[in-house]
C-alpha cells in the first residue's frame, strides 16, 4: 500500500480548539486551581537555547541515552521501518537523532519534519538537503498540537512512519497522550508505524537530579517563563522572589516542576492582579515516565500494536516501535 498523498494530524474529536494566545493562556492558567503555566511556552528563543543546554547537562541523561540507543541499534531499527518510507518527524529540532535514523534507512523516499521553530527548521532542512541529496524534504513549520495538514510528496513511499523523539510524549497527561497518539495513528493508517522515544521509570535520585541540575540551567529554563511574560505581556514578575523546584511523584510516575513564590506578593499582567502567598506554587511542567508495559498499553488504546523496544543497559530510556492496527 502506498502512503496517503494528503494526511493530517487532526485534533481529537470534540476537543476544544487549543488556544495559541499566550496572554489568554497565562491569565487562564494563573486563575485556575492549581495555578498553572503551560510548558509549551518554555520555548521562545531564549527558552529553546536553554533547553539545548539542558540536553547537554551531565545529569540530564535523556538526550544522550536516546542518541546512544539509536546509534547502537540503527541497523535493526532501519530494518523494522523498511525501505523507501515517508518519515514524518514531530518536533525533531536540530535533527541530530533524525540524521542517525535517515543515515541508516534503506533509500528513504520522503522526510517531512514538523517543528514550531522556523529558524531551526530552515537550518536543519538546508543541512539535510546537503547530506541527503536524493531525499524529498518537505518541512512544515507548525505547532503539531494543533491540526496540521501535511504536504503531498511527489515521490511514492511504501508507508508512513511517524518519528516522535525526546520523550516529549511525557509532557502530556496519560489521557492527552492517548488522544495525541490516536491522531498520529490516523496518519499511520494502511500499514504505517510509529517510532517514539519514551523516558522510563527509574530511581527517584536519578530523575530528580536530571531536573534540578547543579549548574542551575533548568532553574533558568523554568524562570524564563516568567521573564517571557514580563517581556511579551508587560507582566511584573520579580524573578528574585521565585524559586525553581522539581520533584518526582512516584505514585503517578511523573516529574512535577514548579515555580514557588518566596514571599507574599502581587503580580500585575495587563488589567489583572494575581496575589501569591509565600510558598504558593505554579505548576509549570509534568513529565511522565513509563514502564514499558504501561506505555505499550497506552499506545494500544490509541490503535498501535507494540512490536519492539530498544533500551540502554541501565534501562533508563526506551525507543519503541509500534505498527498501526
Ligand atoms: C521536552 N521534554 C521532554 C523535557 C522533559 O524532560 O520533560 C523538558 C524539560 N523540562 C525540564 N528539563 C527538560
Amino acid at each position: 500500500m502506498t502512503a496517503n498523498s494528503t494526511t493530517a494530524l487532526q485534533p481529537a474529536p470534540g476537543a476544544p480548539p487549543a488556544s495559541s494566545d499566550f496572554l489568554t493562556d497565562v491569565i487562564a492558567g494563573l486563575s485556575s486551581e492549581p495555578r498553572t503555566l503551560l510548558c509549551k511556552y518554555f520555548y521562545d528563543e531564549r527558552g529553546a537555547a536553554l533547553f539545548q543546554k539542558i540536553c547537554e547537562l551531565p545529569e540530564y541523561y535523556i538526550t544522550r541515552t536516546e542518541i546512544d540507543i539509536l546509534d547502537r541499534h540503527r541497523a535493526e531499527i532501519a530494518a523494522h521501518l523498511g525501505p523507501q518510507i515517508n518519515l514524518i518527524g514531530l518536533g525533531t529540532g536540530s535533527g541530530t537523532k533524525t540524521r542517525i535514523l535517515i543515515d541508516a534507512l534503506e533509500k528513504p523516499a520522503v522526510y517531512i519534519p514538523v517543528d514550531i521553530s522556523e529558524k531551526q527548521l530552515r537550518k536543519s532542512t538546508a543541512r539535510f538537503h546537503k547530506i541527503f541529496p536524493d531525499l524529498e524534504i518537505l518541512p512544515v513549520c507548525a505547532d503539531y498540537l494543533q491540526p496540521v495538514a501535511l504536504p503531498s510528496p511527489s515521490r511514492k513511499a511504501t508507508r508512513n512512519v511517524v518519528y516522535f523523539p525526546g520523550s516529549t510524549i511525557g509532557n502530556f497527561g496519560p489521557d492527552e497522550a492517548t488522544e495525541f497518539l490516536r491522531r498520529i495513528a490516523n496518519v499511520c493508517r494502511h500499514d504505517g508505524a510509529l517510532l517514539i522515544g519514551v523516558d522510563l521509570r527509574k530511581d527517584r535520585d536519578v530523575i530528580e537530579a536530571a531536573y534540578n541540575d547543579t549548574a542551575g540551567i533548568t532553574a533558568q529554563f523554568n524562570l524564563n517563563l516568567l521573564a517571557r511574560a514580563n517581556r511579551e505581556l508587560g507582566a511584573d514578575f520579580d524573578l528574585q522572589h521565585w524559586l525553581h523546584r522539581a520533584i518526582y511523584n512516584s505514585d503517578v510516575g511523573r516529574v512535577e516542576m514548579y515555580l514557588i513564590s518566596q514571599i507574599d506578593q502581587a503580580v500585575h499582567i495587563g488589567d489583572y492582579t494575581f496575589g501569591f502567598r509565600s510558598d504558593e506554587k505554579i505548576v509549570t511542567e509534568l513529565s511522565y515516565k513509563y514502564a514499558p508495559e504501561g506505555f505499550a498499553g497506552l499506545a494500544r488504546k490509541a490503535g498501535f500494536e507494540f512490536q519492539k523496544i530498544w533500551t540502554d543497559d541501565a534501562r533508563l530510556f526506551g525507543v519503541f516501535y509500534f505498527t498501526s492496527t
